[in-house]
């Protein structure tokens, strides 16, 4: 990470062959940044909620046209990206052009993307809005839609030019939505920052959280990861620890009358793994024990029926038909270190599933 003066403001920059990410006051260096790229028309894609509390914020862009997308996950569809892509015909959008997508991972994903296909691809960049999305969704160059009942079933890798992250739009963002986040950033920590880790463990409430410095550390983790496995053949995998059985859980609850946020089934999940790297003899009990007391303090997880192993395993079996191979699973072997395709037992996910249970009862 290095610093750059950018008119009256200092600017923390992480560059990279994958598009420079910058984090700072959005008023004072965006601008700079975009005459560089000198684009023949500027294009914002945001949500509604993102065009009402967030776009007020980039003041003094040059000439913008914004195309407005309905929020929340339902519309990361084909439906909103040829919303898009008429919009940018409409307006003479050429291959000189720049779209900046100003929103959470749902925005960052389906703005990405449509983008990518456009003309065969114009450039892009991001201006994350939520925590999720300044920490994971708009680094590492994943874009995508849903399609039928499947996430991030088409989509592409394509890097945007530049990626602006500026925690003054936390003000705005939902507490719930803040916790989503949060439960990637613990994420990054346990796999890749013993000095994030510190940092959460020092700081006793989110008010007080020094979020420049989280977003900073968390960037870094992400960064480094996707920089040595842009394609996810190896290392990149680590980035999905606690989503193997998260999914699972989160696909389960959503079928009931008490759905899981993203976040909440994330935690859970990297608790039962935490468990089996545990008992597999991949993590000591020291470690164990301060990321759990961790993860208790941040995301404390409310108790919850939890599926059978028979049900998990179907999830599992499901995941692992679409990736077309097996399931392997991410397990930390120590603070700020992952293994990656670990072969877990059936036996081995039971056993954490009721030590997750009786976790969730004794709390
Ligand atoms: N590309 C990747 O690598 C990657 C990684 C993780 C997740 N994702 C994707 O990211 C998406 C989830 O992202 P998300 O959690 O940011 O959801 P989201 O984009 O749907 O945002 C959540 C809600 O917060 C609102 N919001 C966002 N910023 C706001 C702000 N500053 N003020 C007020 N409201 C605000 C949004 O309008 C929305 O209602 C999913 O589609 C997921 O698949 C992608």
């Amino acid at each position: 990470m290095d610093t750059h003066q950018l008119g009256p403001t200092l600017v923390k920059t992480f560059p990279s062959t994958y598009g420079d990410i910058y984090l700072g006051d959005v008023r004072e260096g965006l601008n700079t940044i975009i005459e560089a790229f000198s684009p023949s028309s500027l294009i914002v894609v945001a949500d509604t909620h993102t065009h009402h509390f967030c776009f007020p914020l980039l003041e003094g862009l040059p000439d913008t046209s914004v195309i407005i997308i309905e929020a929340g996950e339902p519309h990361k569809t084909i439906e909103s990206c040829e919303k898009i892509w008429s919009s940018l015909l409409a307006s003479g959008t050429d291959r000189s052009s720049l779209l900046l997508n100003l929103g959470g991972g749902m925005i960052c994903d389906l703005g990405g993307f449509a983008a990518a296909c456009y003309k065969r691809g114009i450039r892009f960049g991001h201006i994350p809005t939520s925590l999720l999305a300044m920490t994971d969704a708009a680094i590492g160059g994943k874009t995508g839609i849903n399609h039928q009942d499947f996430k991030n079933l088409v989509g592409r890798f394509e890097f945007p030019v530049l990626t602006w992250v500026d925690p003054v739009f936390l003000k705005t963002l939902p507490e719930k939505e803040v916790l989503t986040g949060l439960a990637e950033v613990v994420k990054h920590a346990i796999i890749g920052s013993a000095e994030l880790l510190d940092i959460l463990m020092q700081t006793k409430s989110v008010a007080q959280l020094p979020w420049e410095e989280v977003i900073a550390h968390s960037i870094r983790v992400k960064q480094r990861v996707v920089e040595s496995d842009p394609f996810e053949k190896g290392v990149r995998k680590t980035l999905n620890f606690g989503h193997t059985l998260g999914h699972a859980f989160e696909s389960h609850f959503l079928l009931t009358d008490h759905p899981l946020s993203h976040g909440q089934a994330v935690t859970l999940g990297m608790m039962a793994e935490l468990q089996i790297a545990l008992a597999l003899g991949i993590l000591k009990n020291e470690e164990f024990e301060r990321i759990i007391a961790l993860i208790m303090r941040w995301l404390p997880p409310s108790e919850v029926n939890l599926p059978s192993l028979k049900t998990v395993a179907g999830w599992l079996e499901g995941d692992k038909k679409r990736s077309g191979g097996k399931v392997g699973f991410s397990l930390p072997d120590q603070i700020g270190s992952c293994q990656w395709d670990v072969h877990v037992e059936p036996h081995q996910i039971e056993h954490s599933l009721n030590w997750l249970a009786a976790h969730l009862r004794d709390v």
